[in-house]
């Protein structure tokens, strides 16, 4: 065990926070691991990570608790039940500015100190170290963590006050919703004017318009398979609502037509990869490929 790294508590080791704080083993942190669904936790417990079976028995021993948890009230709840004096509290979901803005206030009643750090990335990234982390809060807390978060990703960078991560964030992903929609309905156009895909995909890559979002998302669209997501369809729907929320008196936009897209699919894929909004897109069962 490395010393003089701070003890770490991490909770909630769901499809991110698992792949996150192992890294944070392998570069010598003791880790101290809490997960609602044990099982989930005891699978860290290979690469050195000590397992709690209540979130407050996990930060007992720690300087720095970081948090994935799906959302703000699962964060908030668990929150709620811990003693955070003197403790480092970063926040890591997607969450709203306001929500992150609520956090904050709670762990500074509690003694503690806050700072939101978002990612963009995915499963992927998370275990390699390349999320692009976003952080918000003092200068002072990001550079106390700063060397830790640069080992979840290269460069984590101080966006502004609290909520200003947070919204940078929905930003993003305001246009994973969107590009994901727009390539769907090309896609099923063309399927359906029987352009070949190749053609299609070897003219977009050419184009000023491709995103490299589009190829990782083909393979699942042609393929209809959408089994053992990254990234969740209900964590979308749950980003696009935050954004909804928060986008009142700022921007005009047709997100609530997206956000019943993404949802009709929802119904039918619910724990699936959010690229299964092509079904609710797509009107013809069946495509050429
Ligand atoms: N997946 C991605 O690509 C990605 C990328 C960037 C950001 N994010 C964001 O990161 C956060 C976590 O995402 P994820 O993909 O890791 O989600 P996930 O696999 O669904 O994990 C969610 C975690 O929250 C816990 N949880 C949910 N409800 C709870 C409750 N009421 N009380 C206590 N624990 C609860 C789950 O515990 P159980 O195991 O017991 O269910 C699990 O640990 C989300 O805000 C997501 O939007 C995800």
């Amino acid at each position: 065990m490395t010393r003089n790294l701070p003890a770490i508590a991490w909770l909630g080791t769901g499809l991110m926070g698992a792949p996150m704080a192992t890294r944070l083993l392998e570069h010598g942190y003791q880790v101290r691991v809490w997960n609602r669904t044990r099982s989930k936790a005891e699978a860290l417990k290979s690469a050195g990570a000590e397992v709690f079976p209540t979130p407050g028995e996990a930060v007992s021993g720690a300087g720095w608790i970081f948090v994935t948890l799906s959302d703000f009230s699962a964060t908030e709840t668990t929150l709620n039940q811990l003693g955070l004096a003197g403790k480092v509290l970063v926040q890591m979901a997607t969450i709203s500015p306001h929500q992150s803005q609520v956090l904050a206030a709670l762990v500074a009643r509690k003694g503690g100190d806050y700072l939101e750090a978002p990612v963009l990335g995915s499963i992927p990234e998370a275990r390699s170290g390349r999320l692009i982390i976003m952080a918000g809060g003092p200068e002072i807390l990001f550079n106390r963590v700063e060397q830790t978060l640069g080992i979840l990703g290269e460069t984590p960078r101080l966006i502004g006050e609290v909520g200003q991560a947070a919204a940078l964030k929905l930003a993003l992903n305001q246009l994973i919703a969107s590009l994901t929609v727009a390539f769907a309905t090309s896609l099923a156009y063309v399927q359906g004017h029987e352009v070949k895909v190749d053609i299609f995909m070897d003219v977009l890559r050419q184009s000023a318009l491709y995103a490299p979002t589009f190829d990782k998302k083909l393979p699942r669209m042609q393929s209809r398979e959408y089994s053992h997501p990254n990234f969740p369809t209900e964590h979308l729907i749950k980003d696009i609502g935050l954004f909804l929320q928060t986008a009142d008196g700022i921007v005009s936009m047709p997100l609530r037509s997206m956000r019943e897209l993404y949802e009709k699919a929802l119904s039918r894929h619910r724990f699936e990869d959010y690229s299964c909004v092509f079904e609710a897109v797509a009107k013809t069962e069946n495509h050429q490929k």
